[in-house]
């Protein structure tokens, strides 16, 4: 691909051209091991997203979109509507991974339909497999720029000297590279601004503990770790100037779905006056979905019983394991798209911004 304007130190999937597969960090074992998995199997690419090998709503959606390539490029028959029916089925594997993030949805649906008008435009099986190819590279790049595109509008509204709170993991290891809300933190450090970042554990998968904490050691920006519940306290001490998530989905009215736990933040930010802000690119964003069309996944509540595999209660204790929470509009100061930084009223500006070019 061709080249960008910051340094890309960490990729959390990526297109091997020799065998023609996807390769991802498995982001469950860091920040102890880095494991490289790679594979043509839309089988094992679902498996690795549903047991977040690779999570963030931006990669999932990188990491299916190139799976189906890859596969297609791995069918056997010759016959162009056994081919059609083998890559919409890996499209199905794919779709059926991750409930909430809008991302995985956007990105299927692009390869969907360019299987599609390719097997009706009657071209070969090698150029339908080309041209699925060069659409999943496509979104990978695309998303590499777009966090540089948002990273940049975000970071003119870092202060210098400040202290940026962040929420599970909006980073490189969350997207194809770069990231959304490290992406502005990483935009505001190479322009020379002295930022400072408190990032909260996040329990139960640890994205902040494990995740956030090692890239931004690997970038050499500042990084203090909290629990999740002294986010509330942090932030009425004044040690925050404000706060930056990123989002898997961000409905029509401008309801941001983001990593359970996301909500309290914003309310903490909201009492005390400081701005709370939201990154994601514009393929976040679902102008057709309303609050009624959210889906919370809800995971296995032995992820809250244990931590990193050790009981931490009786094994038979009901829990309940939430994966993401909804944080209300009039709560957010601005969504940071790579397209602009929108304001409220979003339900009048988030479409605005989607036209821009
Ligand atoms: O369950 P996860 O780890 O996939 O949840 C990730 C988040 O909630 C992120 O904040 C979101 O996907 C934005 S990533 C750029």
């Amino acid at each position: 691909m061709s080249s960008y304007p910051y340094p890309i130190k960490i990729r959390a999937v990526w297109w091997r051209e020799e065998d023609k597969s996807i390769c991802w960090i498995n982001t469950k074992e860091l920040p102890f091991k880095e494991e490289i998995i790679c594979s043509s199997d839309p089988g094992r690419v679902a498996k690795a997203i549903i047991e977040m090998e690779i999570r963030g709503a931006p990669a999932i959606g990188v990491a299916a979109a190139l799976a189906v390539a890859s596969y297609a490029n791995k069918v056997k028959t010759r016959d162009i509507d056994s081919f059609y029916r083998e890559v919409d089925s890996a499209i199905n594997i794919l779709w059926n991974t991750r409930p909430t993030a809008h991302n995985l949805f956007w990105a299927l649906r692009r390869m969907r339909k360019k299987l599609h008008e390719a097997v009706e435009k009657g071209v070969s099986i090698d150029e339908v497999v080309q041209i699925l190819e060069n659409e999943a590279k496509h979104i990978m790049d695309e998303d590499i720029r777009a966090n540089i595109g948002l990273g940049e509008y975000g970071a003119e509204l870092v202060p210098d000297n400040s202290t940026i709170l962040t929420h599970c993991n909006a980073g490189a290891l969350a997207t194809a590279a770069f990231g959304t809300a490290e992406g502005i933190m990483r935009v505001a450090w190479y322009k020379g601004k002295k930022i400072k970042v408190i990032a909260t554990e996040t329990r139960p998968v640890l994205q902040g503990a494990r995740l956030t904490v090692w890239e931004l050691v690997k970038e050499g920006i500042p990084v203090t770790l909290i629990t999740d519940n002294m986010a509330g306290y942090v932030i009425r001490k004044g040690l925050v100037d404000l706060v930056i998530v990123g989002a898997d989905r961000i409905t029509s009215e401008g309801y941001v779905v983001n990593k359970i736990g996301t909500y309290m933040i914003a309310l903490a930010a909201k009492r005390k006056g400081i701005p709370f802000y939201v990154a994601a690119p514009t393929s976040t964003i679902d102008l057709e979905s309303t609050i009624n069309d959210i889906v919370i996944e809800e995971r296995n509540p032995d992820e809250v019983r244990k931590v990193l595999g050790k009981p931490i209660t009786l094994p038979d204790v009901p829990a309940l394991n939430y994966a993401f929470d909804i944080t209300d509009p009039d709560l957010v100061t601005a969504i940071i798209t790579e397209k602009g930084v929108v304001k409220p009223p979003y339900r009048e500006n988030l479409p605005k911004i989607l036209k821009n070019n």
